[in-house]
């Protein structure tokens, strides 16, 4: 169906650190690392989140080594792009010149592995061959920072694949399950036309019951792949988790019983990037030199929706 090809990330300068949130908000730098993990987090407070796409899908396409009008879809995966129209995807897709189509999905954190799997479909039906997924946040915008139960947790970042024909992806699940009132922002536009009201347009979490549906869909993802594919957690070297916060993930660890080291970690840097966490962890770590070909990676994503998706790939780049 895909192999990949390429990554590339891109945050934003500003660095926030938890002592910028004491300065804020009642809370403590003990408090967020003890229960988050998080110490920084990158917010754009200068340009634009196409901008920062850009970045990303620039180092994605030079280290996929394939120029702009190779491309045959750019898709773009976000809570919100720069307008509601044009999408984020076709600004990007203007700044680097490419001349393909372009859209953007929004499948809240889980948007990476919901792009993958659009673009499997696409290629495996032969309708398009090299597809450049960029995913890109900008939660700044939705974050509420009188609130301190929510504004210590998010940052912005932006992460890009380029995917093309191949053997790679062994397997993927998106779906969704009920809770739209666990984790929502709405627009803080008018809804109606003749009031003019507008909506808050933050935020909103009930971060416990976030928690306990974040470590279930990761289980539950990981049996279902030992029952397709006869794998076990044992058999996969790398799980990039959507990057939401250290204790979700550790609790994950803990119960697969498996070592620190093939639970790589960027939150404690950027905080939580929503759907941007996976690409950019999965930049790094090739970036690095970590991935070996051949190595077993699964990928697994939960987002406000709520929306949920994973997906094992094998790194043959
Ligand atoms: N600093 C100090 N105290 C705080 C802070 C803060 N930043 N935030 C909340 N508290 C307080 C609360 O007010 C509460 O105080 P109270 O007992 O006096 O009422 C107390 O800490 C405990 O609050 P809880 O919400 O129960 O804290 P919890 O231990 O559950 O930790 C957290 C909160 C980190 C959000 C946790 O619920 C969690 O990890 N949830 C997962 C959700 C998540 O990470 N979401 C990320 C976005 S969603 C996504 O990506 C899918």
């Amino acid at each position: 169906m895909l192999k990949i090809i390429g990554t590339g990330r891109a945050v934003p300068d500003f660095i926030a650190d938890n002592a910028f949130f004491e300065r804020l908000v009642d809370t403590s730098d003990e408090w967020i690392v003890s229960r988050t993990g998080i110490k920084t987090r990158h917010i754009l407070t200068e340009g634009s989140l196409t901008e920062l796409a850009f970045k990303a899908a620039k180092n994605a396409l030079d280290n996929a080594n394939i120029k702009p009008n190779d491309l045959d879809l750019i898709i773009c995966s976000s809570l919100q792009g720069d307008y509601i129209t044009p999408s984020l995807a076709c600004c990007v897709k203007s700044k680097i010149k490419a001349t393909c189509p372009a859209f953007d999905i929004n499948a809240a954190c889980a948007g990476f592995i919901y792009s993958l799997n659009v673009a499997a479909g696409l290629i495996k039906s032969e309708i398009y061959n090299n597809v450049l997924i960029i995913s890109a946040e900008r939660l700044s915008k939705f974050v509420d920072y009188t609130d301190r139960s929510t504004c210590v947790l998010f940052g912005d970042g932006a992460g890009a694949a380029v995917v093309t024909e191949g053997n790679a992806l062994r397997y993927i699940n998106v779906g969704t399950e009920e809770g739209i009132e666990l984790l929502f922002a709405n627009s803080g536009l008018p809804q109606n036309c003749f009031t003019k009201k507008r909506e808050q347009g933050f935020i909103t979490m009930n971060g416990p019951e976030i928690f306990k549906f974040a470590t279930q869909t990761v289980l539950s993802a990981i049996k279902d792949v030992g029952k397709r594919l006869s794998i076990k957690a044992d058999d996969i070297k790398w799980f990039l988790l959507h990057q939401a916060n250290g204790r979700i993930i550790d609790t994950i660890r803990k119960t697969l019983k498996q070592p620190q080291e093939k639970f790589p970690e960027n939150h404690s840097k950027f905080g939580n990037t929503s759907a941007a966490s996976i690409p950019m962890l999965m930049d790094e770590l090739n970036r690095e030199g970590k991935f070996k070909k051949g190595d077993l990676l699964f990928l697994s994503a939960f987002g406000g929706g709520l929306t949920k998706g994973s997906c094992v790939i094998t790194w043959d780049k």
